[in-house]
């Protein structure tokens, strides 16, 4: 029988290594930016798999630093930068991995005092999917020391994993684009798939709602209480709208210091603190003082105040780029915005 069809070994010129570990950036950072890789390669001609010259990207258990994530790691160069967001790997990759000249103000760490150039003299594409066998314990004695071979680098990851921290958080959507909701309601999804107890007021919502996603939360058993009257511009009695969204602030509190829930959702909230209803700076010291330390609390809305912004951990504007209507006139349609 003959040895022909023994496997071949498509070289690789780089490797990119993003920890997914989620201590110094959330996971979701990391799968966003290793997309966002796979995209940038795809805009520069790079992903062709007739390229001779090609680069790896993966995601990757702990690289060990568990400070100022996302981390991305470039072997055999032996590079380390922390803080990668779009623009950093926009840069990583012109300047760097196609320019030869490493991003320096991003390295926090370098392995080798020397640029390693790759193969070709210039990038290596890249190639979703493709199999990369990780370097053996030869190459990488031969490139330099993986963080992770060291008797003290595995003791400092090994004590780097025990200091994980949780905490519920305060996460705050706001902006003027469409998705602060939706962005709520896949928070709520996630968590409802991990079993965790979920809750939420729609301040502004018409009590008797039921959009699409009021009908999947029924199903899932997870309820989120429309309290409103329709949204302001549509109300005729302000006054009632009003006395509606603070009675909603009275509920919520309740539900929110009883600790029954994991996840609690306040939609459309920021506008009863907008609208001056309520003292947004009170607000944020009742929640300091009563929110139960481990529920996540999400508040939705335009018009964040600045206060509010300040107390979150975590806080995402949505920005409107094109919108149906305003550039074509087309109305809210059944399942996507309601
Ligand atoms: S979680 Fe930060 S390097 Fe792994």
């Amino acid at each position: 029988m003959s040895n022909d069809t023994s496997p071949t070994m498509r070289p690789y010129a780089r490797h990119l290594l993003i920890c997914e570990n989620g201590d110094c950036a959330p996971p979701e950072a990391a799968a966003l930016l290793q997309q966002q890789f796979l995209e940038l390669a795809r805009e520069r001609g790079l992903t062709k798999l007739a390229n001779p010259q090609r680069i790896k990207c993966t995601l990757t258990d702990c690289l060990g630093v568990c400070s100022g994530g996302p981390i991305l790691a470039v072997y055999p160069d032996g590079i380390w930068y922390h803080h990668v967001d779009a623009a950093a790997l926009a840069r990583i990759i012109t300047e760097h991995l196609i320019g030869g000249r490493p991003v320096e103000e991003l390295i926090f760490h370098r392995l080798t005092t020397e640029p390693v150039e790759a193969p070709h003299g210039e990038v290596a594409t890249t190639d979703e999917g493709a199999a990369t066998p990780a370097p053996t314990a030869a190459e990488r004695e031969t490139r330099g020391t993986l963080p992770e071979s060291t008797p003290q680098a595995r003791e400092q990851r090994k004590a780097a994993r025990e200091k994980r921290v949780t905490k519920g958080l305060l996460i705050v959507n706001t902006g003027n684009g469409k998705g602060k909701t939706t962005a709520a309601l896949g928070v709520i999804t996630r968590a409802w798939g991990r079993d965790m107890r979920i809750g939420g007021i729609q301040f502004f919502k018409h009590e008797n709602a039921n959009y699409g996603e009021l009908r999947a939360l029924k199903r899932m058993g997870v309820t989120l209480t429309p309290m409103g009257d329709g949204f302001t511009w549509t109300s005729r009695d302000m006054d009632e709208t009003q006395a509606r969204a603070l009675h909603g602030w009275e509920v919520a509190k309740e539900h929110i210091a009883s600790g029954d829930y994991d996840i609690f959702v306040l939609d459309e909230f920021t506008y009863v603190m907008h609208f001056g209803w309520l003292d947004a700076a009170e607000v944020v010291a009742w929640l300091r003082a009563n929110k139960p330390p481990m529920l996540h609390l999400i508040i939705t809305g335009r018009d964040a105040p600045p206060v509010l912004i300040e107390a979150a951990d975590l806080v995402t504007e949505m920005r409107e780029i094109k919108h149906p209507y305003r550039d074509q006139g087309i109305r809210a349609q059944k399942g996507v915005e309601f």
